[in-house]
């Protein structure tokens, strides 16, 4: 079962970002899945780093889309990108030296982190968006 499930209250009504959100979304399921799978160590990284990574590039894109639209929040959202994106990192860094492992605690982060962004701050650009769209 995923951990994550796609539903209209998670749509910022931008096909592109939604999308990429959605995919966001499938990666954390997939790791969440390796993980309840009791899958070792070595097979998770790569899963968690592909999340970062994809993260950092949604994260860019979305920015510039926030640019054309001459979104008025764009620095304070910019901020908040650069606050998850340490947060994800430090993760990362503490499972890379072992201190940490994938748990449904860590699991349960990851989904409130995505799932809380994308409801409370990339939402409140969706009407600048139908604005802009007309
Ligand atoms: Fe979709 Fe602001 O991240």
């Amino acid at each position: 079962m995923p951990l994550i499930t796609w539903n209209k209250n998670l749509s910022v009504n931008v096909p592109d970002l939604d999308a990429q959100h959605q995919k966001l979304i499938g990666m954390i399921n997939d790791l969440h899945d390796a993980m309840a799978k009791g899958q070792a160590r070595n097979m998770l990284k790569p899963l968690l780093d592909r999340l970062i990574q994809y993260t950092v590039t949604h994260f860019r894109y979305e920015e510039q889309y926030m640019q054309q639209i001459q979104y008025a929040k764009l620095a304070e959202h910019k901020g908040e990108h650069e606050r998850l994106t340490n947060q994800v990192q430090n993760f990362a860094q503490k499972f890379d030296s072992g201190e940490l492992s994938v748990t449904i605690e860590i699991m349960n982060f990851l989904r409130d982190w995505l799932t809380n962004h994308i409801q409370r701050v990339d939402k409140q650009y969706t009407p600048q968006a139908a604005a802009a769209k007309n």
